[in-house]
């Protein structure tokens, strides 16, 4: 429980239950170094107790290394909500998660996930004030996946110039695994550009629709990760980079939403030797983070929210340097730049 190999322990984390409305909840807190924790909310389905608890620390973990390489003053803090197995009354269910969110007493704010939506956040309002994520009229806020879209956008964007070589996103091949909140934005901003697009969903209308829409060519779910393109962008779940998939893979860059895609760090190292440019996660996708903790703070209008999120493409510049001086892999080289960045901002 306490620390994963090589990792900080985290500071405090809480199981919550509460049989009336059948929550199973974990808050994990890995550090509030930098502030409060700041980390979304997933409600999933797990196989066990242990499971969601490896999911919450893994997770909250890397929201530690995201809002520090965002440089924003927020720790890394995440929550799983386990699913109940029959049925339940929603609102009651979040309800009872947001009183254990205020228990912590502002140690840690939620945001949505994974399974969670903007309503969810809204109804939460009345039992904790640590939570974003939530539409204002008037102002910029509430679902955050176009602008994690944005942030992964910019990042292939650079990738394509500094990795590929090429100028623009006109005619670059690119595939989508998963067109869900943020895989459908990416695919739109992708498709304004010029890309040529390949994707994938376990859900046959998305698929339709990229292919109406935006003219998409589709392949299914265990072809898309060796597909016959430069970039790709997996925006589904996690581990989805692993010993199996990597040898398969044809795409040059690597770049996308979805969290923890290196089943290991090493395969990070095998992505490196077959020339294939890994961008991390973390760094890529922490357009949504940036824009639930500008709405928590209540701070800039929706131009500076873009302009902040559009920053990661820059980030990505100063990544790949890193590595060339440091001769090493874009996942570590993150790591130890996120790492050196927990401390509390000046
Ligand atoms: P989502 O649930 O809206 O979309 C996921 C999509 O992937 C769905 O359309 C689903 O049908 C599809 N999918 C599931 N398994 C698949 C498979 N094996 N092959 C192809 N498609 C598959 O989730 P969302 O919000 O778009 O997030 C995607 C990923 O990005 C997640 O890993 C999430 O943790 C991560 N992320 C999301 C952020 C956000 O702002 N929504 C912020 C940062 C990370």
């Amino acid at each position: 429980l306490f620390g994963l190999p090589d990792q900080k322990p985290h500071e405090r984390v809480l199981l919550a239950a509460d049989a009336e409305t059948g929550l199973k909840a974990i808050l994990a807190v890995h550090s509030t170094a930098r502030g409060p924790a700041f980390g979304g909310c997933r409600f999933w389905t797990y196989d066990n107790e242990l499971a969601a608890l490896n999911d919450a620390l893994r997770l909250s973990q890397g929201m530690s290394l995201k809002n520090a390489l965002a440089d924003l003053p927020f720790g890394g803090g995440k929550a799983v909500i386990i699913k109940p197995a029959g049925d339940f009354d929603r609102p009651a269910l979040f309800a009872a998660f947001g009183r254990a969110v205020q228990s912590l007493q502002g140690a840690y704010i939620t945001a949505e996930d994974v399974g969670t939506t903007t309503a969810d956040m809204l109804g939460m309002q009345a039992h904790t004030q640590f939570v974003s994520g939530i539409p204002r009229a008037g102002a910029f806020g509430g679902d955050p996946s176009p602008k994690t879209a944005w942030g992964v956008f910019v990042s292939i964007e650079a990738g394509v110039r500094l990795h590929l070589k090429r100028s623009s996103l006109d005619g670059v091949r690119v595939a989508l695994q998963g067109l869900g909140a943020v895989g459908w934005h990416l695919a739109e901003f992708l498709h304004k550009a010029g890309a040529k697009l390949v994707v994938a969903d376990v859900d046959a209308a998305k698929v339709a629709r990229a292919q109406e829409q935006l003219g998409a060519t589709a392949v299914g779910i265990h072809e898309i990760l060796s597909a016959d393109v430069d970039v790709l962008a997996p925006c589904a779940l996690g581990a989805s980079l692993n010993a199996s998939s990597i040898p398969t893979i044809r795409a040059q860059l690597i770049a996308g939403a979805a969290n923890n895609q290196l089943a290991t760090v090493e395969d990070g190292d095998t992505l490196q030797q077959r020339g294939i440019c890994y961008l991390p996660d973390y760094l890529v996708n922490a357009g949504g983070i940036i824009s639930v903790a500008r709405e928590y703070r209540n701070e800039g209008e929706e131009s500076a929210v873009m302009a902040e999120v559009s920053r990661i493409g820059e980030r990505v510049a100063e990544l790949l340097e890193r590595v060339k001086a440091e001769g090493t892999t874009p996942g570590r080289a993150a790591d130890a730049w996120a790492r050196s960045k927990l401390v509390k901002p000046v």
